[in-house]
């Protein structure tokens, strides 16, 4: 049975849609994230394992995602001095995870010794983590940080590049900035998604999947309004919906 046209370009933007959502699989352990993952009825393709998880299932948890086909954002946003990140980095290299978060605040040092030890064989794409989404001008101002976040995630997102990480995690709204600062080659993801009718919850910095989208994002991360949809599996195909709209 062939595809018409018409359907095959249908699918094919599904694929790229796919390729564009990650799901944050915030749970406490094991069962409850594959229960969930059940839920999603095969609409997604990228999941993202944080450090709630991952303290309790761990490299195992992800080896059992990538059998089961999924590919695997480890979002454990190392934070250390470059001895330990570097080792930490080596430690889950063999887990087939495709993207492993470093904070860029770790400065020059920490994240060249990442990046070096990202460069095994078969280790994660790392991501460098700008500005949490959590946090605004504020929030920034009690670290110690008086510039805006905008210039802040700026200056953070340079480094990561100079250092040789050429990923980042910045909010959808800094998201044109650093696309036109760092060029198309950049693979910049965006939490912080949020539609008309969400509960924001503890983000700050927040923007719907198509603004993030059609601001430049290459994904979005998006958690709790799929994982406490009364069905995920319609919320995440809304949500594909809109990147294939916008994208
Ligand atoms: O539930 P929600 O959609 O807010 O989840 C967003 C996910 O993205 C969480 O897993 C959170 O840890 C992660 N994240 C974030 N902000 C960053 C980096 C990661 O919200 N800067």
């Amino acid at each position: 049975m062939g595809h018409r046209t018409s359907d095959i370009g249908t699918v094919t933007l599904a694929i790229s849609a796919q390729s564009k959502l990650v799901v944050a699989l915030d749970f406490p352990s094991e069962l409850p994230a594959l229960a969930f993952v059940e839920r999603l009825e095969g609409t997604c393709t990228w999941l993202k394992v944080g450090m709630e998880l991952y303290y309790s299932a761990g490299n195992q948890f992800i080896q059992t995602l990538r059998k089961m086909g999924f590919e695997v954002f480890l979002d454990l946003k190392l934070h250390d001095i470059p001895n330990t990140v570097a080792g930490a980095v080596r430690s889950v290299a063999s887990t087939g995870a495709s993207l492993l978060t470093v904070h860029a605040a770790g400065g020059t040092a920490m994240l060249s010794a990442a990046a070096e030890a990202a460069l095994a064989p078969g280790a994660p794409k790392l991501l460098a983590v700008t500005v949490l989404t959590s946090m605004d001008a504020d929030e920034l101002l009690g670290v110690g940080v008086s510039d805006s976040p905008e210039a802040q995630v700026l200056r953070l997102a340079r480094l990561a590049k100079q250092c040789g990480i050429n990923g980042m995690v910045c909010s959808p709204q800094e998201v044109a900035m650093l696309r036109t600062d760092l060029g198309s080659e950049a693979l910049l993801v965006t939490p912080g998604i949020r539609g008309a009718g969400d509960l924001v919850g503890d983000q700050k910095r927040v923007a719907t999947a198509a603004e993030a989208i059609s601001r430049g994002s290459s994904m979005i991360v998006v958690g709790r309004p799929i994982t406490r949809a009364q069905n995920p599996a319609e919320a995440a195909s809304a949500i594909l919906a809109e990147i294939a709209q916008a994208g």
